[in-house]
C-alpha cells in the first residue's frame, strides 16, 4: 500500500532566503515584506520614503530599510549594494513599487505618462536587471512582479497610462521567465484588483463590484507572493495570477 505520509506535496517555504521588496513602506509591499519575514526570510524593504518604524527595521537582524527610487539606476544599484554588503545576494525580488492616476487620456501629458512608465515599468526592469546575474550564478531565484487587472483590461476608466504600464509589467515578467528558466529562476506576475490601500482610497463603492463581497486585503496579495516565492512553485513560471475576488475572471 502507498505510504501517504511520504507525499512530495507541501510548502517548502522561504526560510533562510534573502528577499527585497520595492515600495515596501506601506500597503501591499509592507504586507508582502511581513509575510516573507514570517516565513523565515530576511527582508530588505526598499522605498523612496522611509516608513515610521525605519529604526526598528534597521535594528532587527532579519529586516532592513534601504532608500531606493526604482526609477533611478544609480539609486537601485546603491540600495541592492547595501543589501548585498549586509546579507549577500538577493534570492527573492518582489517588484511592487507603483503609482496610480485616474486621468483621461487627453489630460495626460508626456511628463505624466513618462513618470507612470518610469515607476511602474522601468522600475521592474532596473531592479530585475540588478539581481538576475547573481541569481543566475547561484542557479536559484524568484522574481515576482505586481501587475494589475488594469494591465489586462486597460483599467475601468481613465487609466490609460496606468493600464499600459501594468501590461508592460506582466509582459516583462513573462520575458524574464523565458530567458531565465534554464537557470533555476522563475518569474511570475500577480494581477490584483481593488486591494484596500491608500492607492484606491477615495474611489467609491468598490466592494459592490467584487463578487466575493469585500475589498481585497494586502495580505491576500502577500499570500500569493509567499506561495510563488517558495520551493513548491519551482515549476510555475511566466504566469499571471489574479488576486481579485472574482472582479475579473478571464
Ligand atoms: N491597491 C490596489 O488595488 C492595487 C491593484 C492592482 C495593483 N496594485 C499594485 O500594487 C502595488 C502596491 O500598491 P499599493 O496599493 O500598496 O499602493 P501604495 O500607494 O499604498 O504603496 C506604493 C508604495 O510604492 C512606493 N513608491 C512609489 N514610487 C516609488 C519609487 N519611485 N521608488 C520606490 N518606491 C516607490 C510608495 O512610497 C509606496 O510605499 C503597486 O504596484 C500597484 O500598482 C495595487
Amino acid at each position: 500500500m502507498t505510504d501517504i505520509s511520504s507525499s512530495e506535496v507541501g510548502y517548502g517555504g522561504v526560510a533562510g532566503r534573502i528577499a527585497a521588496v520595492t515600495g515596501a513602506a506601506q500597503g501591499i509591499g509592507r504586507a508582502v515584506a511581513e509575510a516573507l519575514l514570517a516565513g523565515g526570510a530576511r527582508v530588505a524593504l526598499l522605498d523612496v520614503r522611509a516608513p515610521e518604524d525605519r529604526l526598528a527595521l534597521d535594528q532587527a537582524d532579519n529586516t532592513m530599510f534601504a532608500e531606493c527610487d526604482v526609477t533611478s539606476e544609480s539609486s537601485v544599484d546603491a540600495a541592492f549594494s547595501v543589501v548585498e554588503a549586509a546579507w549577500g545576494p538577493v534570492d527573492i525580488l518582489v517588484n511592487n513599487a507603483g503609482i496610480f492616476a485616474i486621468q483621461p487620456l487627453e489630460e495626460t501629458d508626456l511628463g505624466d505618462w513618462d513618470q507612470m512608465m518610469a515607476v511602474n515599468l522601468t522600475g521592474c526592469f532596473l531592479c530585475s536587471k540588478r539581481v538576475l546575474p547573481k541569481m543566475r550564478e547561484r542557479g536559484w531565484g524568484r522574481v515576482i512582479s505586481i501587475g494589475s487587472s488594469a494591465g489586462k483590461t486597460g483599467g475601468s476608466k481613465n487609466a490609460a497610462a496606468y493600464g499600459a504600464s501594468k501590461a508592460g509589467v506582466m509582459a516583462l515578467a513573462k520575458a524574464i521567465a523565458t530567458e531565465y528558466a534554464p537557470f533555476g529562476i522563475t518569474s511570475n506576475a500577480l494581477a490584483p484588483a481593488l486591494i484596500n490601500t491608500d492607492m484606491v482610497a477615495g474611489i467609491a463603492d468598490l466592494a459592490d463590484r467584487i463578487p466575493v463581497g469585500r475589498l481585497g486585503r494586502p495580505t491576500d496579495v502577500a499570500q500569493a507572493v509567499l506561495f510563488l516565492a517558495g520551493e513548491q512553485a519551482e515549476f510555475i513560471t511566466g504566469e499571471v495570477m489574479d488576486v481579485n475576488g472574482g472582479f475579473l475572471i478571464d
